[in-house]
């Protein structure tokens, strides 16, 4: 407690209550004792209706019915703002989870050997908050590398981790969390959720993903599609197949479809998730397979579901496709990605059905 607290509580409850007891004291201190002959106060006959309905017992009725309009008048006036209270409460509570979320991010700080406990005290919850996510995913959540180095071999890998600052433009918050809390088996990516063994509480989960929401990047849309690409036909197919691409699809299976399994050397060290969808690679999938991936996703192998009105029990995705849109791109990848074949020919294009 801080003395300005101390003080606080001194004024409010000490002073007063004293006050009042001494006036009260004063009040009530006790007549000089009398030796009498009358009898004890118990003993003695009661006074009359005369003296008990007097205008001392108007006096209680009055009060009585006073205090009762002020105490109904103080509960509607306390319960009117309620609401206010409560959604100025909720909006703290949130601005203090995303500092705590910013501070999660973040590695934690070395403590210098011989720190005193005034400094431990000041690096307290950066130390036992943080958990180093921007080690791999970039400061502010721009994306970055995790290099990994085999203990056995001692071979060492580098992985690009996504960046975060747009992953709601990707996933709803049940895939986000998921993946925090379970990692990603087959990536750099740990488990952090102590359900699975790893370091953060549900707490620490909800601090973390309610700070990526507040970056900036995830308020923002991602790149527009062309408005006469809404509801694409015929000779639109490619064209508006290539703009969804890059406006929906580059961002996991690269801008030409290449996916994940080519080196990043080429392509600026970027991030990408998805499989390889070029070379026509896509075509082992039958157009229906392939029109249901890009309708429902899958969910938990990590590609998105873009349909509009997807299954029963997928949320509708942030930034959903028409139904024409999942064609244009469906024809896209089978016919327009760099080296799949000329639409046409091959196995039958995704715009036929
Ligand atoms: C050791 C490096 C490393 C650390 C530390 C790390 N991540 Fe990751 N994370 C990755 C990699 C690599 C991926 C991409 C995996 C892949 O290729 O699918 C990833 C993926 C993710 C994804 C999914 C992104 C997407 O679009 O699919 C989320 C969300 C995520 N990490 C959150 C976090 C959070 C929150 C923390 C800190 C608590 C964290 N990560 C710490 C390496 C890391
Ligand atoms: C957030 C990353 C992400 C985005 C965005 C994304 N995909 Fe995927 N996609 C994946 C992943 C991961 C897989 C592999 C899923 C698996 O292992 O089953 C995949 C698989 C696919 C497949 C199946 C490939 C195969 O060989 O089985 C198709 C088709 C596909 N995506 C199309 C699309 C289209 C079209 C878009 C844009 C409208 C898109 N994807 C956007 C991550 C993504």
């Amino acid at each position: 407690m801080t003395s300005e607290q101390i003080l606080t509580i001194i004024l409010i409850i000490v002073v007063p209550s004293a006050v009042l007891w001494i006036a009260f004291m004063v009040r009530n201190r006790p007549a000089p004792r009398r030796r009498t002959k009358a009898l004890p106060h118990a003993l003695r006959p009661p006074p009359g209706d005369d003296v008990l309905e007097g205008r001392r017992l108007d006096r209680i009725r009055i009060g009585g019915i006073l205090a009762l309009f002020g105490i109904a008048v103080f509960v509607v006036a306390y319960w009117l703002p309620e609401a206010q209270r409560q959604q100025a409460f909720a909006k703290q509570q949130m601005q203090q989870s995303i500092e705590r979320g910013a501070i999660i991010f973040k590695p934690p700080p070395v403590l210098p050997p011989n720190a005193g406990p005034a400094q431990f005290k000041k690096l307290e919850d950066e130390i036992s908050l943080g958990m180093g996510c921007a080690n791999c995913h970039g400061a502010n959540a721009v994306g970055g590398q995790a290099t990994y180095t085999d203990p056995a071999t001692g071979k060492t890998v580098v992985w690009n981790a996504p960046p975060l600052d747009n992953v709601f433009t990707r996933w709803d918050d049940d895939i986000v969390r998921f993946t925090i809390e379970q990692g990603r088996p087959g990536t750099p990516m740990p488990t952090w959720g102590a359900d699975y063994g790893g370091p953060m509480t549900d707490q620490m989960i909800d601090d973390v993903m309610n700070w990526l929401h507040s970056l900036p990047q995830n308020n923002r849309p991602p790149a527009g599609i062309p408005d006469r690409c809404r509801n694409p036909k015929g000779g639109d197919m490619l064209s508006c197949g290539k703009a969804i691409f890059a406006a929906r699809c580059a961002v996991c299976h690269g801008p030409e479809g290449q996916g994940k399994d080519m080196s990043g050397k080429n392509f600026n060290q970027r991030w990408f998730q998805g499989m390889a969808l070029w070379h026509g690679k896509v075509r082992h999938l039958t157009p229906a397979q392939q029109y249901d991936t890009i309708l429902n996703g899958r969910r938990y192998a990590f590609m998105p579901d873009f349909g509009a009105a997807p299954s029963q029990g997928i949320p509708v995705p942030p930034y959903p496709l028409t139904n024409r849109q999942i064609k244009a791109v469906e024809t896209y990848e089978r016919h327009g990605l760099p080296g799949a074949a000329p639409a046409g020919k091959g196995s039958s294009g995704g715009g036929t059905r």
